[in-house]
């Protein structure tokens, strides 16, 4: 199998939207990961603008500890991101394998990881899904933090829908996340950052419940067991990080000037800017690739997914009486799509609404035309979407 200049190789992991498979440049020899994606899915969901959005903002990040993403080509029916390939597994395994890691060893990765998310906040840019399984390890045992800025997508699903799902693994969420009530993308990645300083230096998570809304209270009221017998800088910086209130929640500048944090510590200084710069222009290019993967559009999402891919952030029925969220409302329904759109349809038209439809959308609006109102403002938009599951 090949794509452009690159032979695949095998799978090295799968995600919702599609695989990473090793390659190899058929010229120079060299490894790299391919992430493929599968149009159809980005463009049933309607998310296309902001995954090319995405894409060229991570072409921007260039620094020793995140994946650096090289080449970005398409096909008709697949995005093929070129990626650094770090072969040292993830850190999760990493962890696994040992139990937990020493506390010089911890803290040496927590400072890798603390550089390489300082860098891409101080460009903008947000992870929302840091865990170990995607914080990867290079041959030296230095971190590489994998899928940056790649928000939109869910990453390391699983065959089963489950756990690992549009927010991953529910453990390292922050809890202002969990409610959904506005966030600042810093200090809750801060937030999973402690959540696996605290994997790494115990080997055990510091919120966890076979059940999920048990989980998600654990989460918000933020009492994690720090073992004693941690040296009393790490309670003490773990206590700190892993603050349910994110105003009072030590933030970078903090964990910066925390003594334990600064032990041994030496900073990783960020590439160059025009290094590499033969590399694409941060647009999506329509290459003449073949498809070398093929997987049916989905057309039908199980519930699992379903939940995966909309609600899962939006707990906030779960802990609030009654209050919905404001901008989403989810339902579940046995009336098929079209009786469902038919009545929608049939409701806002009786009220003076005006209706359009396309592909599985259906948009209900009331344009307010007042001569001093030129850019729309006081235009109500509804938009109803229906998603089928198995
Ligand atoms: N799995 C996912 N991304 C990877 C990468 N860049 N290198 C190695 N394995 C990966």
């Amino acid at each position: 199998m090949r794509m452009g200049k690159y032979e695949m190789g095998r799978a090295l992991g799968e995600g919702h939207f599609g695989k990473v498979r090793l390659a190899r440049h058929a010229d120079t020899g060299a490894a790299f990961a391919i992430k493929i994606l599968d149009r159809h899915r980005i463009l049933a969901m309607k998310i296309d603008d902001q995954i090319k959005r995405e894409i060229a903002t991570m072409k921007l990040l260039k620094h020793p500890n995140v994946v650096r993403l090289h080449e970005v080509s398409a096909s008709k029916t697949k995005i093929y991101m070129v990626l650094e390939y770090v072969n040292g597994g993830e850190l999760f395994d990493k962890i696994a394998l040992k139990g937990k890691l020493s506390e010089k060893e911890g803290r040496k990765l927590f400072q890798q990881l603390m550089d390489a998310v300082s860098y891409c906040h101080e460009k903008g840019v947000y992870h929302r899904d840091l865990k170990p399984e995607n914080v990867l390890v290079d041959a030296k045992g230095n971190i590489k933090v994998s899928d940056f800025g790649l928000s939109t997508l869910p990453q390391n699903q699983r065959k089963d829908g489950l756990l690992h799902t549009t927010c991953g693994s529910p453990n390292y969420i922050a809890p202002e996340v969990l409610l959904n009530r506005g966030y600042d993308g810093s200090l809750s990645d801060i937030w999973s950052c402690g959540v696996i300083l605290y994997v790494m230096l115990t080997g055990n998570l510091p919120f966890d419940d076979q059940n999920t809304v048990v989980l998600y209270q654990k989460i918000l009221k933020g009492d994690a067991r720090i073992p004693k017998w941690l040296a009393p800088g790490a309670q003490d910086i773990l206590r700190k990080i892993l603050d349910p209130n994110p105003v009072t929640r030590l933030d970078m500048t903090g964990i910066r000037a925390h003594d334990w944090f600064k032990q041994d510590y030496t900073p990783a200084l960020p590439f160059d800017d025009d290094e590499d710069n033969n590399i694409g222009d941060g647009n999506l290019h329509m290459t003449e690739h073949q498809d070398i993967e093929s997987s049916p559009a989905i057309s039908q999402i199980n519930a699992f997914q379903l939940i995966g891919m909309s609600s899962c952030l939006d707990l906030s029925g779960f802990f609030e009486k009654e209050d919905v969220s404001e901008r989403k409302i989810r339902f579940v329904s046995n009336y098929s799509p079209t009786s469902l759109f038919e009545k929608i349809e049939s409701v806002a038209t009786e009220k003076g609404f005006q209706v359009q439809k396309n592909s599985g959308k259906l948009k209900v609006i009331q344009v307010c035309n007042e001569p001093a109102n030129p850019r729309g403002h006081g235009t109500l938009l509804i938009s109803a979407e229906v998603f089928l599951s198995h």
